[in-house]
């Protein structure tokens, strides 16, 4: 089976059901009953209904043994599936909301990421987030403890959330922030907004990568440009069809971005919440967009060499996905 790693996934929106469940109740938490469908699965039904849903779900994460619970069950499911680096978006927001400070939700991620190298010899790495609805302010302090905390497993910054609110500017402060601080960068941008929200975001945010991009396709001087400045993708196709944004795997811009050169990476973003996962996405883009393993090798490849992590474990992976 060809090896993987994923660039784009939330941690908070890697918890199962049946985890999140597991979680209240050893914490003795109520968890909102619109949480869950009749079938048990997560109840949503459009994309901001998704990120309610998500907030309520993460909810249950109420302590550092939590983090490192959520971090290794997700990361034990992804060694599972032949994955060797999984860069996961940590939201010190959602910690707070439950009485977890910064170092102790990095504390339990890092706890988590332990654990699971010790046991699957997977590694894991962690992009610090703020989440742009909540607004610059916020966002702002996020950065101040991101860049006033290190961490040796965090390796970025990053801004999940809806994308109708404010404009990258707003955010440009905290993005700077980490860049001036040393770290690379990703904005989700083109996922709900369409391509004048990737072009807000190379004009005012210091990115290296895009969190989707996806929406890019409906300018084709914009894809141009992201294959001739190689700004790696990070790709859901997924959670695209899953929130409503294409109707089908077929009709997802994937291979179109592939054959304009761009660089694309597959992830997996929320996996519960969309029915995927890391490997899913694999065998669904190689059965859809016609891959073959030498393909897929590639997209693991882009996935690598647009990751966060320092020079030497880049290398280090590089060789494991060549043996
Ligand atoms: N937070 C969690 N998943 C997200 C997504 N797909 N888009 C924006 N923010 C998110
Ligand atoms: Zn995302």
């Amino acid at each position: 089976m060809v090896k993987k790693a994923e660039l784009h996934v939330h941690l908070e929106g890697t918890a199962t059901p049946a985890l999140v469940k597991q979680l209240a109740a050893r914490n003795g938490a109520e968890l909102d009953p619109s949480t869950f469908k009749s079938d048990g699965e997560f109840a949503w039904t459009d994309f901001w209904d998704f990120l309610s849903c998500y907030d309520k779900a993460a909810a249950a994460i109420r302590s550092v043994d939590d983090y490192r619970l959520v971090t290794y069950d997700y990361l034990s499911r992804c060694a599972k599936e032949d994955t060797i680096y999984v860069e996961m978006f940590s939201s010190p927001d959602h910690a707070a909301e439950c009485g977890i400070s910064y170092a102790e939700h990095l504390e339990g991620i890092a706890a988590g990421i332990d654990d699971a190298f010790k046991d699957f010899g997977i590694i894991g790495r962690i992009i610090v987030t703020c989440v742009r609805h909540f607004g610059a302010e916020r966002a702002l302090e996020v950065a101040q403890k991101f860049v006033t905390t290190p961490h040796p497993y965090v390796v970025g910054f990053g801004m999940g959330g809806d994308e109708a609110q404010f404009t990258p500017e707003d955010f440009a402060p905290a993005f700077s922030l980490a860049r001036q601080a040393g770290y690379r960068t990703t904005n989700h941008a083109g996922e709900f907004g369409g391509p004048e929200s990737i072009r807000d975001t190379l004009d005012h945010l210091p990115i290296s990568r895009l969190g989707h991009g996806v929406r890019a396709i409906e300018d084709s001087l914009l894809v141009e440009e992201l294959a001739d400045r190689k700004i790696p993708l990070e790709l859901c196709p997924g959670s695209n069809i899953s929130t409503g944004l294409y109707p089908s795997r077929g009709q997802h811009p994937f291979r179109r971005l592939l054959d304009a050169g761009c660089v694309v990476t597959l992830n997996s973003d929320d996996p519960p919440f969309f029915a995927t996962s890391i490997g899913h996405e694999y065998a669904e883009a190689a059965k859809h967009y016609k891959l073959s393993g030498t393909d897929l090798k590639k997209i693991t490849e882009n996935a690598l060499k647009a990751s966060f992590c320092d020079g030497t474990l880049k290398e280090e992976l590089l060789s494991k996905l060549n043996q």
